[in-house]
């Protein structure tokens, strides 16, 4: 998230992220999530498959939708629901003894960050003004913080003349647990 906790930009029926490109987030997510159920909104789904052209969001992990539309889009590979209980019991149904994690968007961060046991956040110190969708307020006071690992980020692009640097963020993945 931005430091407005901005997450997303949604416009038109289109869904996407605001615009960062952090490649060792994406690496570092994708070891962490590697055969555990994740949890996704409909709409990040969609995100997810506009940046993709695999047709499955994430393979090697259970990968369970939340819609409330009967009629969405079959996609092979996913598992819809159509209630928050009802996606925790299919991931321990098929996933027994797994961590899982959710992956958004904001609609569904904001239910589960009342029963998460970890907040995994990678917190980029950067405003983004085309965001319009936020990571819900976090009620600090709940949680410790057990890691912090700062990370810069350059992305370059080569010309014909030499090095250029196109984008640079600083980052933290920072990871909080409840307090009992
Ligand atoms: N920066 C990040 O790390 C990050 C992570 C994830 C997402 N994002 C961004 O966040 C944005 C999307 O977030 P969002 O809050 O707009 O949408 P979302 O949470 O991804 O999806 C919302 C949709 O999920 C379904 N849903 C929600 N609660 C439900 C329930 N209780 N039962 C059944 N279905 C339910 C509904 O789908 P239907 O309308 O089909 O019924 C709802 O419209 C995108 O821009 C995405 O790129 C960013």
């Amino acid at each position: 998230m931005g430091k407005n906790r901005e997450i997303g930009i949604n416009f038109n029926n289109t869904y996407k992220l605001p615009n960062w490109i952090l490649p060792e987030d994406i690496s570092r997510f994708l070891k962490k999530t590697e055969n555990h159920p994740v949890i996704i909104g409909r709409k990040t789904l969609e995100a997810i498959l506009s940046q993709t052209k695999d047709r499955c969001p994430y393979p090697n992990r259970l990968n369970i939708v939340l819609t409330r539309n009967k009629n969405y889009k079959y996609v092979q590979g996913i598992f819809y629901v159509r209630s928050f209980n009802d996606a925790i019991n299919e991931a321990k149904k098929r996933m027994p003894n797994k961590d899982i994690y959710i992956l958004g968007g904001a609609e569904v961060y904001k239910y589960f960050l009342d029963i998460a046991d970890i907040l995994d956040i990678t917190k980029v110190n950067g405003t983004f003004n085309e965001a319009n969708v936020f990571f819900p307020k976090i009620n600090w006071s709940n949680w410790i913080l057990i890691e912090d690992k700062k990370g810069v980020e350059k992305i370059e692009s080569v010309d014909g003349l030499g090095k250029d640097i196109i984008q640079s963020h600083v980052y933290r993945f920072m990871v909080y647990k409840r307090k009992k």
